[in-house]
């Protein structure tokens, strides 16, 4: 039995820092566990520019002063990407890519692309300057049943983009069923797909255990059983296209258990140790290394991280509540005991 590993500083593929108050608590969190994060671009006022991206880069960068932590920015998808900013963004040390939501899919993203033929002109832009698209892969059609809307988004959309961009760099976020499990497979190795805890951990059951449960949605929301098997079959194969993005998204408790709740979860306090409490369970533990430290480095073509974080196998306790902001958020597993501590050396 494996009780303890020491890895390279693992890499967060998918963050959501938000701002202020909560972003000086919650940066912290995720500095103290991880080396790099992808910075999510959806703010209120969301970073659609080089310079926007500069200045929340330095804003985390204060509240993270004493780790070694880089974030790595991201430029929220627009029709205004001009050649001369994407080159200012391929030129910036600081960012690692452009986000792309369909318009009105999720959190803040009313200022997202209508339809992604419109945004084929940067893509292809993108593609010359070798600049990855991080993909928010779901249909905005409110039509279409919220658990086939990544299917369909997959099936419509992504392919035929796939198709015209071949060397585009493409990262499919928090996936979320066996067809983007096939998709990402399938694809060649321009494609890779983030994975969060709470794709490995849950099905859509989750959602209604004993009643509405608005800490357990998010988007794309939790779907069969099988999908999460799939998803989770990727996880720990050693597929190196599949990696560690927690997609950790926190909204104050009152946003969430409301008339019309927020979508996201947060898991960024004991992020570390619930993906190695999954990746135990399912008796994986050995391929945690790799999905945490050094795939994703890879796809963005980074160095892996020299300092180390141990994880040992110890009983831990994740907090019902954490204080944020005059307020409260429920993390992850609010409550539950979990076997995994982890700590830097
Ligand atoms: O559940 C989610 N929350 N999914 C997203 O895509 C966005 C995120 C957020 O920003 O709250
Ligand atoms: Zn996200």
């Amino acid at each position: 039995m494996i009780n303890e590993l020491i890895i390279p500083k693992p890499d967060d593929m998918h963050l959501h820092l938000r701002e202020g108050g909560m972003l000086k608590i919650v940066s912290q969190h995720s500095a103290s566990q991880f080396g790099r994060a992808i910075i999510m671009p959806n703010l209120k006022k969301p970073i659609t520019n080089t310079s926007l991206a500069h200045s929340y880069y330095d804003e985390i960068k204060k509240h993270t002063k004493s780790y070694q932590f880089k974030p790595l920015m991201t430029i929220y998808f627009n029709e205004g990407l001009a050649l001369e900013e994407l080159k200012k963004i391929e030129a910036s040390s600081k960012i690692i890519g452009i986000k792309l939501y369909p318009k009105g899919v999720t959190t803040n993203s009313n200022k997202g692309l209508d339809s992604l033929q419109s945004g084929y002109n940067i893509f292809e832009m993108m593609e010359e300057l070798d600049i990855p698209l991080l993909i928010h892969g779901e249909v905005n059609d409110t039509n279409v049943d919220i658990f086939d809307r990544e299917k369909i988004f997959i099936e419509k959309h992504l392919i035929r983009a796939h198709k015209e961009f071949p060397k585009l760099r493409i990262v499919l976020e928090h996936i979320s069923t066996k067809d983007a499990t096939e998709f990402v497979k399938e694809s060649s190795n321009k494609i890779a797909a983030t994975i969060t805890p709470q794709h490995l951990l849950y099905n859509r059951n989750e959602l209604f255990l004993g009643g509405l449960r608005p800490h357990a949605f998010c988007l794309p929301v939790l779907k069969r059983e099988e999908h999460r098997l799939a998803v989770l079959d990727a996880a720990i194969s050693g597929n190196p296209k599949f990696f560690l993005g927690t997609d950790s998204a926190p909204h104050k408790r009152s946003e969430k258990e409301s008339s019309c709740g927020c979508a996201g979860i947060y898991s960024a306090l004991n992020a570390m140790e619930i993906y190695a409490e999954i990746f135990d369970r399912n008796n994986a533990i050995e391929k945690l290394e790799n999905f945490c430290s050094k795939f994703g480095a890879d796809f963005y073509k980074l160095n892996q991280s020299k300092e180390k974080l141990k994880l040992t196998r110890s009983k831990n306790k994740v907090p019902t509540v954490i204080k944020i902001d005059n307020g409260d958020v429920v993390p992850l597993m609010a409550g539950q005991d979990i076997s995994w501590n982890c700590s830097n050396i």
